[in-house]
């Protein structure tokens, strides 16, 4: 990969202990940028405020700059600092953070979330992370951090500090390595300007948990009538480069295999993303099972069919994306 040389870096591999996260937190307040673990997924961290270091985000992962980006603060506090909260965001805010949750609310009057890091755009998408040491983090940068998923634009993202080092070594200032994320797929994220809560992207809070708390269904981004407000969202994403080949009963000849529940063939080239059918296990293995079938240079990887349910949704969506032409 070609790489002008302010792209080029030495990156710090840093511990998930109290140095590690001082270091992390001083790197962001001087506007570079830093892989940070999240219960979901690990995020390319930079100083929201700041657009020359949101640019580079947009440089490391080689993204679209019209695609906005997700702030991360400590707590809900912090959170309505920079968003203005109706009663349906507040009501989902409470019951789910911290956690797998972003809102998109309209910005405060005092949002200091940069023009960069909202692509221009009068909303902010808000997320309070449940992970301790992201939390700890967020704590001492002492300000909103904007983090997308810490992978190349269109690739698989990242649940652990190898993964991230696999696409972003070189072009990052540091990782800081809390093992592998829990959760596995990103934050469900949730439109709440208008009244009408829409869902813009299934994630790690399953759509009935959601509806449980505002008493009504989600609108559907993208149902008639709606304008299409995550741009980011309608392209092919999460694209290993093997083909992939959805709701497949079995491997074909020379295809790699990923497996849900009980399986009785067998393959080489197979990984099994929750034998028992467990969706909390096969999310939490879905991206990094992802990226072994794909090391194995398959040309395709077949994959059995998810039930669409609770977590379900959030991972056929990614697996859907992985699939889609490009
Ligand atoms: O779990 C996650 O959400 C991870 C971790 C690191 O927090 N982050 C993540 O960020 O997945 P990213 O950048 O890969 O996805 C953010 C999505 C994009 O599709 C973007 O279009 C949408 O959020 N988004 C951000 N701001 C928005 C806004 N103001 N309106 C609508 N969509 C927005
Ligand atoms: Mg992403």
């Amino acid at each position: 990969m070609d790489q002008s040389p302010s792209l080029s870096r030495t990156t710090k591999r840093l511990a998930a202990d109290a140095a590690g996260i001082a270091e992390a937190a001083a790197i962001l307040r001087a506007g570079g940028l830093v892989a940070l673990p999240t219960e979901t997924v690990y995020g390319l961290a930079a100083d929201a405020t700041a657009g020359t270091a949101v640019a580079g985000i947009y440089a490391a992962k080689e993204r679209p700059s019209f695609n906005p980006l997700i702030s991360h603060l400590p707590d809900l506090a912090g959170a309505r600092r920079q968003g203005l909260f109706d009663a349906n965001a507040l009501a989902l805010a409470q019951a789910f953070w911290p956690g797998p949750l972003t809102l998109v609310v309209p910005a405060s009057p005092g949002c200091t979330v940069s023009d960069l890091a909202r692509a221009g755009l009068a909303t902010v998408a808000l997320r309070v992370p449940a992970h301790p040491v992201a939390h700890a983090v967020l704590e001492a940068a002492g300000r909103p951090i904007a983090a997308p998923s810490a992978n190349r634009s269109g690739r698989i993202s990242a649940t652990s500090a190898a993964h991230v080092l696999a696409d972003l070594d070189g072009r990052i200032d540091a990782v800081l390595d809390a093992g592998p994320t829990e959760v596995g797929v990103e934050s469900t994220i949730v439109a709440c300007l208008d009244g009408a809560p829409r869902l813009l992207r299934p994630g790690g809070i399953p759509r009935a948990a959601l509806e449980g708390v505002i008493g009504r269904p989600l609108v559907q981004a993208g149902e008639a009538g709606q304008a299409p407000i995550a741009p980011g969202m309608l392209t092919s994403h999460y694209a290993p480069a093997a083909r992939v080949r959805l709701d497949a009963d079995a491997p074909r000849e020379g295809e790699a295999w990923l497996g849900f529940g009980p399986e009785t063939h067998s393959h080489p080239h197979a990984l099994n993303l929750s034998p028992t059918g467990d969706l909390r296990e096969a999310a939490s293995h879905l991206f990094g099972y992802l990226r072994r079938l794909d090391e194995t240079g398959r040309k395709t990887i077949a994959v059995a069919r998810i039930p669409e349910q609770g977590l379900g949704e959030a991972i056929n969506d990614r697996l859907r994306r992985a699939a889609a032409p490009r």
